[in-house]
């Protein structure tokens, strides 16, 4: 067995979700106890950091080539996701939220509209308007606990002609939901309908909760897996966030070279030892870990749910279904945004994604990373508790 309940004090490195003088800056409290930025505070796979100290020790840290890396990540598809993809298909990224840019850069001109739906990951705004694009949102409707699609004004936002692109994020940060295989359908059929290129992160797509289903866009005909760029990556799954690697799956080759055309234009195929030693240890034999995260991650999840339902009944907590990520409504409190940030930060101590942060739909919500040991939990807890119970 793995050790998750491990306390690791991440408040002396240069951790952006631990630091103080981000704390200070971003909730300015810098004690507040830290769950917002999606990384865990749990050690990684041993064969991890063996494999990175290997790299450490040998002592040279020259150009480096990926593919290695590539062929265990083509592997992992295949056992994880029942999808067989070829090496060539994949292109590297630094990051996801690269990756997006670069679909951005490459699919859509300047002026062009971007479909998202909020409340969404809040770079995929951001995104959109750095690259002076446009957003279009078809927000998704969450009423009590179940999210659904308003599937007409989705037609109507893909069918704008300015539409070309769409970025859907599966499995759903911050809602932890996973579309059903018809509703993926549907949206990616009127989107080939008005020609709006898909691109789905499913960067969260190895974190899903026990007895659940994921969808991924390897899982659905040929016509839609083909056509789609996918995004995945190792960073949620294993923890490896800050080595900054994602692989593009990209099996339409005229799609494909358009893509690697804006990567070549970035100078983005160098390699990072470190990091190429980290991917391939972590898709290699990092299996294990996972599945014993994802249980740790579920049992935390049903201790918040649990103490929510007994102490403070009328915060409405999503399910989680995927991601480590748990979307609770505060809207009962009946505060602003501004309001219920000062008393999270403030009065309970703690360190959160405000639901607004995510666009339309959020407001009232805050975000939860329950990536982190129980005894952090249960302090969250605690200070929820005496606050608002
Ligand atoms: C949906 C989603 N996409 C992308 C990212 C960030 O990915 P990267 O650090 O690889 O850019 C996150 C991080 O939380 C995320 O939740």
């Amino acid at each position: 067995m793995y050790q998750f309940d491990e306390v690791i004090d991440r408040r002396q490195t240069t951790s952006l979700k631990w630091n103080s003088a981000i704390l200070d800056e971003t909730f300015n409290n810098p004690e507040a106890l830290p769950m917002w930025i999606a990384d865990m505070d749990f050690r990684v796979a041993p064969e991890i950091t063996n494999a990175i100290m290997e790299i450490a020790e040998h002592g040279i840290y020259g150009y480096s080539d990926a593919s290695g890396a590539v062929d265990s990540f083509v592997r992992w598809v295949k056992q994880r996701h029942h999808w067989t993809i070829q090496s060539d298909w994949v292109i590297n990224t630094p990051g996801v939220v690269t990756a997006l840019d670069i679909a951005i850069q490459t699919f859509t001109q300047s002026g062009d509209k971007v479909l998202i739906q909020q409340p969404v990951y809040y770079p995929f705004r951001l995104v959109v308007e750095r690259n002076e694009r446009e957003v279009i949102a078809n927000d998704l409707i969450i009423q009590d606990d179940t999210i659904t699609i308003d599937f007409d004004d989705f037609e109507l936002k893909a069918s704008d002609p300015d539409t070309k692109l769409f970025i859907l994020c599966s499995p759903h940060n911050p809602l932890g939901h996973l579309y059903s295989k018809e509703d993926l359908q549907k949206m990616f059929d009127i989107c080939f309908k008005y020609n709006v290129q898909i691109v789905v992160d499913e960067i969260h797509g190895d974190l899903i909760m026990p007895g659940e289903t994921f969808f991924s866009v390897g899982a659905l005909d040929e016509q839609y897996s083909t056509n789609i760029i996918t995004i995945q990556a190792p960073s949620k799954s294993f923890n490896l966030a800050g080595l900054q690697w994602s692989a593009v799956i990209i099996p339409n080759q005229e799609l494909r070279l358009a893509y690697q055309k804006t990567v070549n234009a970035l100078d983005l195929a160098i390699h990072n030892p470190v990091t190429i030693a980290g991917v391939q240890a972590a898709y290699d034999h990092g299996a294990e870990w996972l599945d014993q995260a994802v249980q740790y991650i579920y049992q935390n999840y049903l201790y918040m749910k649990e103490h929510f339902a007994k102490e403070i009944p009328k915060a409405m907590v999503l399910p989680l279904r995927a991601t480590y990520l748990l979307f609770v409504d505060f809207s009962y409190l009946g505060l602003d945004d501004e309001e219920l940030d000062k008393l999270f930060t403030q009065e309970i101590g703690l360190a959160l994604d405000s639901g607004h942060w995510f666009g339309d739909g959020g407001s009232g919500y805050m975000r939860f990373n329950l990536a982190t040991p129980r005894s952090n939990i249960e302090q969250a807890m605690n200070r929820l508790v005496e606050v608002l119970g």
